[in-house]
This record gives structure tokens, C-alpha cells and sequence, in this order.
């Protein structure tokens, strides 16, 4: 293991009513108002606005909007954020939804407190904000695991570039898998597959053979793949999203990464690809993971094979490759980038400017060239 330091500072409420729970329990502690932030609307839907607005008021709070924040959120809606905090003066931030909403108002947070543009400061100056508007979130659909750090991933639209930017942290999370229920069975499993590219991404960065964080990782992917298969059988089965929710948590708050190296190599081309089509992030990564994984099955051959077998019972790296490509088949997620969501025509032109522009992971398991990445992403088309 190599040396690290763990602390954790989001508190967890999981499970039916966690949000009753929850609210009472930890809004003593904020200010008045506080900013209920949500995405397109889903909230309004399933009536969960409701019930978070009446949790809000009943605990005598003063409720400011902030609603419209889109998958793959653009850093002009973290501006808008940032700015109707410092109109409302508002005290605390909840964010209610996927990892979108969550991402969105960890920079949100952190933008209301500094006097400069966090973009500039985190990409040019590469400092990182120390202080921001205490944040809660409400998850609504699984898969990122966003609830559980502070890293967000913001799309700048001038720039072309879809990356990480340090926010703030939720001070807790309110994870009850009834929340949910509506949540499209596609929206469900894509959001699943992005916590076993979590796990899997984790785990093939250099670690000792016999580090604790392989471990705990591959039993969070075959976890992920059983309770992915369950749901094939019965889309509502509310235990298979409960474990699936940990999952994602687990797979994202820093226990997996202890102690050890991580790849991150596939999220690396889906980001860029995000930033110039608005794919669907965990439905992006369905389709990049088989053909990386075809580029570098022989550099990590044994970590492959440990895989195949944990994870999918299989005796091969080649196996597990497989397996793992029947289960994205069997899940109908995509598998190639004609079927993605796109605002754009996918042309090899734009595949090679995504390929030039999207950061490269330096050692793990080898690290790629920008021609291998292009000729990955055109395996893909
Ligand atoms: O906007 P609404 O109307 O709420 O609809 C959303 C959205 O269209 C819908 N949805 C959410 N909860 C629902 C629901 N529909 C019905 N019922 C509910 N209960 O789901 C759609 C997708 O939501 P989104 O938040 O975009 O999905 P996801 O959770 O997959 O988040 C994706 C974003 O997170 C980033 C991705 O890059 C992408 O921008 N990631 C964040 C990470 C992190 N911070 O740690 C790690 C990940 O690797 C990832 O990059
Ligand atoms: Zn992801």
C-alpha cells in the first residue's frame, strides 16, 4: 500500500425516509435560506419537490430555486447558480438529483465564496478553493457516486472541454432508493454502468498485488453486475437499486482509492467526447470500455484475468472482456456511437479532435498515445 490519509466529510443517511430523517436532523445548523436546486424537472414529477419544499419550510426555512440545471451541466449554469446565491444571500445549498445537479452546486458553493472565476483560479493559477456555501444532496438517480466527494465534472462549452473542477463537498447525502423509482430503466442501468467503469477504473491502476483496495473493488463491480442483471429481470426491484446506490457511493468516496494508483483513462476520452456531443456519460463509457480495455488487455493481463474470474466468473482475460461485453449487450446500452445521444453528427474529424484534446493518464496500466486513443474511439463508430 502506498502512504495516504483518509477523512470523510459527507454523513450518509441511507434507506427509506432518509430524507425525514435527515432535513430536521442537520438544518438547525444553516442559515435561513437555503437554495432547493434540481434539474429539468423530474422532481416536480415524482412529487419529491414537494415533500423536500415542505421538509424545508417545516424546519421554518426561506426556499430560493434554482431550477434547469441540465445533464452535463455547463459552467454558464454554475455562473447563474453562483450569482443567485449572492442576489438571495443564500445560506445553505440542497441539490436535488443525479450527479448533474450534485456537481453543479459543489461549484455553485465554492464560486459564491471567492472573488475571482474559479475556472481561472483551478486551471491557471491551480489553487483550489478552501471555503464554500455548505451543500446537502438529495440523490435521485444513482451511478456517479457524486454525493460522496468533492470533485465536479462542469462542461465549459467555449472551450470545447468537458473536465474536473474542485467545488465543495455535500456535508451529507440522503441516499433512499425510492427516490428512484422514476428514474428511466435506461437512465437506471447507464448510471450503473458508470459505477463499474468507477470500479474497474480504480482498480486497474498500479497497486501491490495484494492490496485491500482490489479487493473491496472487485466485490463492488460484481455487486454492480449482479443487482445490473436483477434489474433486467424486474426494473423495480427496490433492493437491487438500494445496492446499487451504495455501489455507486462506495465507488466514489475515496475507499476504493486508497493506498494506490488509478486509471481513469476511459472517463478521460468520455469526458472529452461529452464536451462535443452531450452524450450520455454512463452510456459514452459502454462504448469506450470494450475497445480500450481490446488496446491494453495484454499490459494488465493478470489484473484482467483476477477479473474474469471474480467478477464474471470467467477463467480468462479474454473472458471477462467478453462477459463484459454481453453485459452491456444485455442491458441494451449502447455499443457503438451511432447510438449514442449526440448534437452533433459523429464524424472521424470530430474523433480526432477529441483525441487531441482530451487529458491522457500518464502510467496506468501504459499510457496512450493520441493516435491509439484516435484509432480507439474509430473501433468505436
Ligand atoms: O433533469 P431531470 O428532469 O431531473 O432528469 C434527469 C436527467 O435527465 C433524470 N433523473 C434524475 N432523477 C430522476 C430522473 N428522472 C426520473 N426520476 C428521477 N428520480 O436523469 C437524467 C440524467 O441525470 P444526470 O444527473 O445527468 O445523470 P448522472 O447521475 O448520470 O450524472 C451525470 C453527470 O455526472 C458526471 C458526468 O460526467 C455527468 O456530467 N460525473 C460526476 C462524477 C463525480 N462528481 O464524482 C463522476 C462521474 O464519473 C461523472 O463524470
Ligand atoms: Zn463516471
Amino acid at each position: 500500500m502506498n502512504q495516504f490519509m483518509y477523512s470523510y466529510p459527507t454523513k450518509v443517511y441511507f434507506g427509506e425516509g432518509a430524507a425525514k430523517q435527515a432535513l430536521p436532523q442537520e438544518l438547525g445548523k444553516y442559515g435561513k435560506t437555503v437554495m432547493l436546486a434540481y434539474g429539468g424537472g423530474s422532481v416536480k414529477k415524482n412529487g419529491i419537490y414537494d415533500e423536500l419544499k415542505a421538509l424545508l419550510e417545516a424546519a421554518g426555512k426561506e426556499v430560493v430555486d434554482f431550477s434547469g440545471i441540465m445533464p452535463n451541466p455547463t459552467y454558464a449554469k454554475v455562473q447563474e447558480g453562483a450569482q443567485l446565491t449572492k442576489e438571495k444571500g443564500v445560506d445553505f445549498i440542497l441539490a436535488v438529483g443525479g450527479g448533474s445537479v450534485v456537481d453543479c452546486c459543489k461549484v455553485v458553493s465554492a464560486q459564491a465564496m471567492l472573488g475571482e472565476d474559479i475556472w481561472d483560479m483551478e486551471y491557471g493559477s491551480g489553487k483550489f478553493p478552501t471555503a464554500g456555501i455548505p451543500m446537502g444532496a438529495v440523490v435521485t438517480a444513482s451511478g456517479t457516486g457524486a454525493e460522496m466527494n468533492a470533485g465536479a465534472v462542469i462542461t465549459h462549452e467555449e472551450k470545447k472541454w468537458k473536465g474536473p473542477i474542485v467545488g465543495t463537498a455535500a456535508a451529507f447525502a440522503v441516499l433512499d432508493p425510492a427516490y428512484t423509482a422514476s428514474v428511466p430503466a435506461m437512465q437506471v442501468l447507464s448510471g450503473a454502468f458508470d459505477t463499474l467503469s468507477h470500479a474497474m477504473e480504480t482498480y486497474l491502476g498500479n497497486s501491490d498485488q495484494d492490496n485491500v483496495s482490489d479487493d473491496v473493488a472487485l466485490a463492488i463491480m460484481r455487486n454492480t453486475v449482479v443487482n445490473m442483471r436483477r434489474l433486467l429481470t424486474d426494473v423495480g426491484d427496490m433492493q437491487a437499486r438500494g445496492n446499487l446506490m451504495w455501489d455507486s457511493a462506495m465507488a466514489e468516496n475515496g475507499i476504493l482509492k486508497v493506498g494506490r494508483l488509478t486509471d481513469f483513462q476511459a472517463h478521460q476520452i468520455e469526458h472529452q467526447l461529452g464536451a462535443y456531443t452531450d452524450c450520455n456519460h454512463g452510456q459514452g463509457l459502454a462504448v469506450i470500455h470494450p475497445a480500450y480495455y481490446r488496446h491494453i488487455l495484454k499490459d494488465a493481463e493478470q489484473k484482467f484475468t483476477r477479473f474474469a474470474k471474480v467478477v464474471f466468473d470467467e477463467d480468462t482475460a479474454e473472458g471477462g472482456l467478453d462477459a463484459l461485453i454481453q453485459l452491456i449487450r444485455d442491458c441494451s446500452l449502447p455499443t457503438h456511437m451511432s447510438e449514442l445521444r449526440s448534437k452533433v453528427e459523429i464524424t472521424p474529424a470530430l474523433l480526432r479532435e477529441v483525441a487531441d484534446t482530451c487529458n491522457i493518464i500518464k502510467c496506468n496500466p501504459r499510457e496512450l498515445s493520441r493516435d491509439e486513443i484516435y484509432d480507439i474511439l474509430c473501433e468505436c463508430m
